[in-house]
C-alpha cells in the first residue's frame, strides 16, 4: 500500500464498469442505427460553450441555467459552461457554419456527455450521456411524428415498449403563453401564501413551471386555475391535431397531458416525454418538442425545428429493471498457443480470423501458461470456439479448432481453409 491519500471521483460522476458500459453501448448503438437508417446524420460538437448561449437558448429562469450549470471564468475572464444539453450548441453551430439554407431539411443525431449539477440519485447524475436527434427546416407536423415514431422504435428495439407511455401536449406560440402566463399569475397571486417555496419563487420568473410542481397542495390549487389549452391559437391547435392523427395512424398510444410544459424555455407547440410509471422519481426517459424560434433568437435565420434527447444512463437503469438478459459474447473466438515460441504466430492467426469475420471478437491469450489455464480463460470469456496452435500441427500449417459451447468437438483446420470454415460457426457473420 502506498502512503499517499487516494483521490475520489466527483460526486454524481460515475466510473461505469465493463458490463454497464456494454449495456450503454448497446442502447446507444440501437438508437444510432435506427436514426441513421432514417437519414439522421451524426454530428460532434464541443462540450464547452459560452455561458451566454445557454442563458439565451435554455432560458435564464430555468432550473438548468439558474442553478445546475458548471460555469467558470476562463483565463480571459470569459464565462464558459459545460453543456447541460445538446440542442443549443447544435443551433449555434448551424448558424456559425451556415449549414442551413432556406428550403433545406437537415436531420442530425448526436451522442455525448452533458453536465448538470443536480442532486445525484439513481438515474440522475452530474455527468450523463444523451442521445439526441434534431430536424431543421420542417414545420410539417409529420416531422414531429417522425421523431416520436423513431424514438418509439428505439424503445421497442430495446424491448421496453410495454413499460412506457408517451405524454404529449401543445404549449402553443409564445404570444399564447404570454397571455396565459398573465392569467396564471392573476389567479395565483391571491393564493401566494399557499404556494410551496419553489412555486412562490417561480411565480414571477417562470410561472408555467409551477404546473409540473410535485407538491400536492400546489397541484390542488391548480385544479381551478386557468388552463393553457384555452389560450392556444388555432394554427397551433390544428398542428397538434395533425400530429396526433399521424400517431394514431402509426399505432402509437399517447396520454394527453396538459400539465406537460418541459423545463427548457425554447419550446413551442408540440412537447412530449416518454415516461414510465414503474420506476422511481426519475421516470422520464426522453423528452423533446418543437422549437421554431430558437435559431432566430440566437441571431440566425427563421428555421422550424423539432427534436428530442434521452439520457442513456436513465435508459440503462430502466433496461436493467425490465430486461433481465445480460449481454454475452458468445459470438467470439479465443486463440490459444501451446508454447511461447508460437506467440507471434498466434497474433497472426488472430489477425487473419478478424479479417475473415470483421464483426466477431477474436481474443488472443497473451498470458500463456498451461493449456488448462488458457482453456479456463477461454471458457470464462464466453467464446464460442478456440483456435489452438500446437507445435507439431502448426509446423504443418494446421490449427486445432475446438468448440466451447454446447457439445465440445475438436478438429484440425488447415490455415488456408480458415476463410471457408470459420464463417460456418457464426450465423450472423
Ligand atoms: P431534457 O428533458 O432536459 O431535454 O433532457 C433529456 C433527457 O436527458 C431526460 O429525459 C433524461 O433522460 C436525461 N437527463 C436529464 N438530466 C439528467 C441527469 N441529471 N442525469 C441523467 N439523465 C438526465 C433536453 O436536454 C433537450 N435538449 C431535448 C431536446 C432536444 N429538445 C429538443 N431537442
Amino acid at each position: 500500500m502506498g502512503t499517499q491519500q487516494t483521490i475520489q471521483s466527483i460526486r454524481g460522476m460515475n466510473d461505469w464498469d465493463v458490463s454497464t458500459s456494454d449495456r450503454l453501448h448497446h442502447i446507444e448503438q440501437q438508437a444510432q442505427s435506427i436514426f441513421a437508417q432514417a437519414g439522421y446524420q451524426k454530428i460532434r460538437l464541443p462540450v464547452l460553450e459560452k455561458t451566454e448561449l445557454f442563458a439565451r437558448a435554455v432560458g435564464n429562469h430555468t432550473d438548468v441555467v439558474e442553478k445546475e450549470m458548471y460555469s467558470f471564468s476562463d483565463r480571459n475572464d470569459q464565462s464558459l459552461s459545460l453543456r447541460p444539453e445538446g440542442t443549443a450548441g447544435l443551433v449555434r453551430a448551424i448558424i456559425e457554419n451556415g449549414w442551413w439554407q432556406q428550403g433545406q431539411l437537415l436531420r442530425y443525431q448526436y451522442t455525448g456527455p452533458m453536465f448538470r449539477r443536480e442532486r445525484p440519485q439513481k438515474g440522475r447524475y452530474r455527468q450523463f450521456a444523451q442521445f439526441g436527434a434534431e430536424v431543421f427546416g420542417a414545420s410539417n407536423p409529420i416531422i414531429d411524428s417522425e421523431i416520436i415514431h423513431l424514438s418509439y422504435q428505439w424503445l421497442e428495439a430495446l424491448g421496453l415498449k410495454n413499460h412506457i407511455q408517451l405524454h404529449i401536449n401543445t404549449i402553443g406560440e409564445s404570444a399564447d403563453r404570454q397571455q396565459y402566463r398573465q392569467a396564471l399569475i392573476d389567479y395565483l397571486n391571491p393564493r401566494y401564501d399557499e404556494l410551496d417555496e419553489d412555486s412562490q419563487r417561480r411565480l414571477h420568473t417562470n410561472p408555467l413551471r409551477i404546473l409540473d410542481s410535485k407538491i400536492e397542495h400546489t397541484q390542488q390549487l391548480l385544479q381551478q386555475a386557468p388552463q393553457l389549452q384555452d389560450f392556444i391559437n388555432e394554427k397551433s391547435q390544428t398542428h397538434f391535431t395533425q400530429v396526433l392523427q399521424h400517431l394514431d395512424t402509426l399505432n402509437i398510444d399517447y396520454h394527453l397531458n396538459p400539465q406537460l410544459v418541459r423545463g427548457l424555455d425554447y419550446y413551442n407547440d408540440t412537447v412530449f416525454e416518454w415516461m414510465s410509471d414503474k420506476t422511481g422519481s426519475q421516470n422520464t426517459l426522453c423528452g423533446g418538442g418543437r422549437y421554431d424560434s430558437l435559431m432566430a433568437e440566437l441571431g440566425g435565420k427563421n428555421c422550424s425545428a423539432v427534436g428530442f434527447a434521452a439520457g442513456l444512463e436513465r435508459m440503462d437503469a430502466f433496461y436493467q429493471k425490465f430486461i433481465q438478459q445480460t449481454l454475452e459474447h458468445h459470438d467470439s473466438i479465443y486463440v490459444i498457443c501451446q508454447a511461447s515460441s508460437l506467440s507471434s504466430a498466434a497474433l497472426f492467426v488472430a489477425t487473419q480470423a478478424r479479417k475473415i469475420l470483421p464483426s466477431i471478437r477474436v481474443v488472443c491469450d497473451v498470458q500463456l501458461g498451461s493449456l488448462k489455464s488458457q482453456f479456463k480463460r477461454a471458457d470464462k470469456s464466453g467464446a464460442k470456439i478456440a483456435l489452438i496452435l500446437a507445435q507439431e500441427e502448426y509446423a504443418k500449417h494446421i490449427l486445432i479448432l475446438k468448440t466451447l459451447r454446447d457439445t465440445a468437438t475438436q478438429k484440425n483446420l488447415l490455415l488456408t481453409d480458415m476463410d471457408t470454415v470459420l464463417p460456418t460457426y457464426f450465423n450472423s457473420a
